[in-house]
C-alpha cells in the first residue's frame, strides 16, 4: 500500500536532521517521512508514534534496515511526554515532526470507513477503540449533529442534513459509507447548476465533520503541541503538516502565542524572557503544483515550523 509522503523537502529543510540527535514521528502512518530523515542523516534517532496499530506494523517493516536507530510506540500523541517518559525519553534534542490527518493506507481501506468514495461500515476510528461515525449518526441528538457538522465541517447545509439523518434513522439505522454519501447528495441537490459546477462532493464536509468527532482530532492538536514545544531542548525543531482550516488554526494560533511571550504577573517575567519558540515559517508552506499534480491528496497541505530557543 502506497502513501507519498507530503512536503517531504521542506519538512527536511525545517527538521534539518543533519543536526543529529533524537527526532520524534508524532504520526508516523507508513513510515515515509520517518524514512526519509533516518536516510538523510547516519547521526539521528527516530521514534515513530501512531494510534494506528496497523500503521505502526506496516511502519516496522519498512524502517527495519535502520535497526535500533528507531523505536516505535502505539499510542496518542496528545499523550507524547508520557508515552516518551514510559520510554526513558525526557527531552529532544532534534525535532517532532506531526503529520496529521488520515493515511492513504487508511482512506484507502474500505472497511475503516474513512472514504465516501468506497463502499464501507461507518467507523472512522484511527485507533481501535470508542465511538464509531456510526454511533454519532445513529445517536446523537439532532442538535448535536448540527452543532458538529457546522463546527467541524464548517458546512452550510448542517441543518437539513441533520434533520433527513434523523428522519431516515427512525425506520432503520444508517450503516454504510455510501448510504450516508447518498442522503447528503440528496439534500444538497445536483452538483451542476446551470454553469456552476461543485468541486467537491457534498459530502466531503460531513464526512470530515464525523472523522474529527470520532477520533477527537482538535482537543488532542493544541496539547501535542504544548507538550512537544516544552520537550525541546534549545534549537530543536517541531514541524506540522495540517490538512484543513480548522487544525492550521489552531497550529497558527498556538505557535503565534508561543513566539510572542507574555509578560508573567507573578514573577514580573517579560515578554522577551518568555518567549518559548522563533517561527521559521511567516506563512504557511505550501506543496508547489508539481507536488500537487503528482499527489492531489497534498493540495491542502499547510506546513508551520518553528525552533526552540
Ligand atoms: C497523514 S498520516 C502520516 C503519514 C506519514 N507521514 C508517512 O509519510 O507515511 C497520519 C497518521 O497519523 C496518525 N494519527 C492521526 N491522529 C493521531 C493521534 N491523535 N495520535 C497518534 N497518531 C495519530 C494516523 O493514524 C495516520 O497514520
Amino acid at each position: 500500500m502506497q502513501h507519498i509522503p507530503v512536503l517531504l523537502r521542506e519538512s527536511l529543510e525545517l527538521l534539518a536532521p543533519e543536526r543529529g540527535g533524537l527526532f520524534v514521528d508524532c504520526t508516523l502512518g507508513l513510515g515515509g517521512h520517518a524514512e526519509a530523515v533516518l536516510q538523510k542523516a547516519p547521526g539521528a534517532r527516530l521514534v515513530g508514534i501512531d494510534r494506528d496499530p496497523k500503521a505502526i506494523e506496516l511502519a516496522a517493516r519498512r524502517l527495519e534496515p535502520f535497526g535500533d536507530r528507531v523505536q516505535f510506540i502505539t499510542g496518542e500523541f496528545k499523550d507524547v511526554r508520557e508515552l516518551l517518559g514510559q520510554a526513558g525519553i525526557e527531552r529532544i534534542d532534534g525535532g517532532f515532526l506531526a503529520d496529521l490527518g488520515v493515511s492513504s493506507m487508511q482512506l484507502e481501506t474500505p472497511e475503516r470507513g474513512f472514504s465516501f468514495q468506497r463502499e464501507g461500515p461507518l467507523d472512522m476510528r484511527m485507533g481501535g477503540d470508542g465511538m464509531t461515525a456510526g454511533d454519532i449518526v445513529n445517536g446523537y441528538s439532532e442538535g448535536e449533529l448540527v452543532r458538529i457538522f457546522r463546527e467541524y465541517g464548517e458546512e452550510r447545509r448542517s441543518r437539513r442534513i441533520a434533520r433527513e439523518i434523523v428522519e431516515r434513522r427512525r425506520h432503520k439505522p444508517l450503516e454504510s459509507t455510501t448510504e450516508l454519501r447518498e442522503l447528503v447528495a440528496q439534500v444538497s441537490g445536483p452538483r451542476r447548476r446551470g454553469r456552476h459546477f461543485q468541486r467537491i462532493d457534498p459530502a466531503t464536509r460531513v464526512f470530515q465533520a464525523l472523522r474529527i468527532e470520532v477520533n477527537e482530532e482538535l482537543a488532542g492538536l493544541e496539547k501535542l503541541l504544548d507538550n512537544t514545544v516544552e520537550m525541546l531542548e534549545q534549537d530543536g525543531r517541531l514541524v506540522v503538516i495540517s490538512y484543513h482550516s480548522l487544525e492550521d488554526r489552531i497550529v497558527k494560533h498556538t505557535l503565534r502565542g508561543m513566539a510572542r511571550g507574555e509578560v508573567d504577573q507573578t514573577t514580573g517575567r517579560t515578554r522577551s524572557e518568555t518567549q518559548a519558540i522563533e517561527l521559521l515559517t511567516g506563512k504557511p508552506v505550501r506543496p508547489q503544483d508539481d507536488e500537487v499534480a503528482a499527489n492531489p491528496r497534498s493540495r491542502s497541505a499547510r506546513l508551520r515550523a518553528a525552533r526552540r530557543l
